[in-house]
């Protein structure tokens, strides 16, 4: 889920390519936008590509969808660093939809390699919210406009999984 929003961690990490998928064609092209501009000025430094599949993450064929556009196939067990900050929320819709992500995820990585993930702690903003009739748990959806193309729920994330 990116639109390139760590694209300089990348840069200074010495990362050469990144495989991503976004639901949002604004941010897709806002990310190429950013790359390409770093390009044009010279300081991407190793890195040579941003390979982002437009597609939606909790879909049930997302992997079939994002694999007819990656330029580079993504392979099993190939990538040293999988991450997705700030996105992970998206898909606590169902156990179906994070435990789909998180597999393939998993089956990408190197042996010994390492996913990182960010997310609020939804039981924490839970807790700051003020009195409502609104009943509040880990299905709690809210609606968000990303790029004004179409809507993503979003999740509150309960860290204390069985
Ligand atoms: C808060 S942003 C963070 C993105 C990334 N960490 C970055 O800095 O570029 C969350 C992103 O998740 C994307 N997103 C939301 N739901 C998604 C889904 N079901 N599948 C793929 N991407 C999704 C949004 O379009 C948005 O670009």
């Amino acid at each position: 889920m990116t639109k390139n929003g760590d694209l300089w961690k990348w840069i200074d990490a010495g990362v050469v390519h990144v495989t991503g998928a976004d639901i949002s064609k604004a941010h897709v092209d806002e990310g190429k936008r950013r790359f390409d501009e770093v390009c044009q000025s010279g300081k991407q430094k190793r890195l040579q590509a941003v390979d982002v599949a437009l597609v939606d993450l909790c879909h049930p064929e997302f992997e079939k969808m994002a694999a007819a556009q990656w330029k580079v196939p993504v392979k099993e067990a190939s990538y040293d660093l999988v991450e997705c900050n700030f996105g992970l929320h998206y898909a606590f819709g169902t156990r179906e939809t994070l435990v789909r992500l998180l597999t393939f995820a998993s089956k990408c990585l190197k042996p010994g390699a390492f996913f990182i993930g960010t997310c609020v702690d939804g039981d924490a903003l839970v807790s700051m919210a003020p009195e409502t009739d609104t009943k509040l748990d880990v299905a709690l959806s809210m609606e968000a406009a990303w790029g004004k193309v179409r809507t993503c729920p979003h999740r509150l994330v309960c860290l204390d999984i069985p």
